[in-house]
C-alpha cells in the first residue's frame, strides 16, 4: 500500500538525519551564504529514493537535492528529505523529513516527521489529519491582536518593494508574537495542530510545503495564496491559518495593515 510506503520513507530519512546529529558532516553551500547543504541531505534523500524505488521503480520522484526524476506516471513524490537544514548543522532540533505524495496532479497524502520530537504528522485526503496517529485541529483563536504566529525567511532577500522584513515588522510593531523556526514543513504542522494560529511565508519549494499545506488543510485550516486563492505548491506566497482570522492575515501581507 501507498501509505506503507511513504511511512517507511519518511523514517528510512529520519533515521539518517538521527545519525548525523551532533556528529561531524561535510557542508556545502547552495546559492546565499547560509543556505546550507549537509551530507544527512543528501544521504536522507538517498535512503528514500530507495525506499519509494524498491516498490514503486516508475513513480515520478521531485526532490529537493537530485531536482526531478521525471517519468510517466501519475504518482508524483515530492520530498524535503531535510526540511531545516540550518538548524540541523547547529544542532537545533527543529528539523524533519517532509514527503507529499501527488496523485494526478493534486496531493492527496503527505508526511512531515521530526525524529527529535518524536512527532509524526499524516494525513490523506478527506480523512483528517494526525499527529502520532491523534486527530489533530486548527486553533479556534479569532483574532490577529490575540494570535501566535510564525513565518520564514528566503536565503536571497528579495531587493524590491515591500517584503518579508516589512509584514513582519508590521506585526511584532503591534506586539504580535511572531515566531521563525526555520522549518516550513514544521511551521505548517503546528498551524494543523493549533500551537500556531497562522503561519506566512513569500517563497518556498513544492517539497517545503507539499504535505503541509494538505494537512493544514485536512485539520480544518485554510492555506491559499497572497491573494487569498486556493494554494499551488508550484508558487509563491503561502498564507495558512486556522481560517478565522484568514482574512486578516492576507490584509497585513499585502497592506500591513489589519
Ligand atoms: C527552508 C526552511 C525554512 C524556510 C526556507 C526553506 P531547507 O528549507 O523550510 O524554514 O524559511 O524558505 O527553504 O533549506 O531547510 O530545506
Ligand atoms: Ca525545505
Ligand atoms: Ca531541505
Amino acid at each position: 500500500m501507498v501509505k506503507d510506503t511513504l511511512m517507511d520513507a519518511v523514517e528510512a530519512g529520519a533515521k539518517v538525519i538521527q545519525q548525523y546529529y551532533h556528529t561531524r558532516f561535510r557542508i556545502t553551500h547552495k546559492e546565499g551564504i547560509n543556505n546550507l547543504v549537509t551530507e544527512a541531505d543528501h544521504e536522507s534523500e538517498k535512503a528514500i529514493f530507495e525506499v519509494i524505488r524498491k516498490t514503486y521503480p516508475d513513480h515520478y520522484l521531485l526532490s529537493e537535492e537530485k531536482g526531478a526524476v521525471k517519468t510517466e506516471s501519475k504518482y508524483k513524490w515530492i520530498i524535503d528529505p531535510l526540511d531545516g537544514t540550518v538548524n540541523f548543522a547547529h544542532g537545533i532540533p527543529i528539523c524533519c523529513v517532509s514527503i507529499g505524495l501527488e496523485i494526478e496532479g493534486r496531493v492527496q497524502m503527505g508526511a512531515v516527521y521530526n525524529p527529535f520530537m518524536n512527532e509524526l504528522f499524516f494525513t490523506e485526503k478527506g480523512k483528517g489529519a494526525f499527529l502520532n496517529g491523534e486527530k489533530i485541529a486548527v486553533s479556534n483563536q479569532q483574532e490577529v491582536m490575540r494570535s501566535c504566529l510564525a513565518t520564514g525567511f528566503p536565503y536571497v532577500y528579495p531587493e524590491a518593494g515591500k517584503g518579508p522584513a516589512d509584514t513582519f515588522g508590521a506585526l511584532v510593531k503591534k506586539g504580535i508574537p511572531v515566531r521563525r523556526l526555520g522549518s516550513a514543513a514544521i511551521d505548517l504542522c503546528w498551524v494543523a495542530a493549533g500551537r500556531f494560529d497562522g503561519y506566512y511565508e513569500y517563497s518556498l519549494n513544492p517539497w517545503d510545503s507539499a504535505a503541509g499545506a494538505l494537512i493544514v488543510n485536512e485539520a480544518g485550516g485554510k492555506v491559499t495564496d497572497f491573494e487569498g486563492k486556493d494554494y499551488n505548491i508550484y508558487e509563491n506566497g503561502l498564507m495558512s491559518s486556522n481560517g478565522l482570522i484568514h482574512d486578516d492575515l492576507l490584509k497585513v501581507v499585502n497592506e500591513h495593515e489589519f
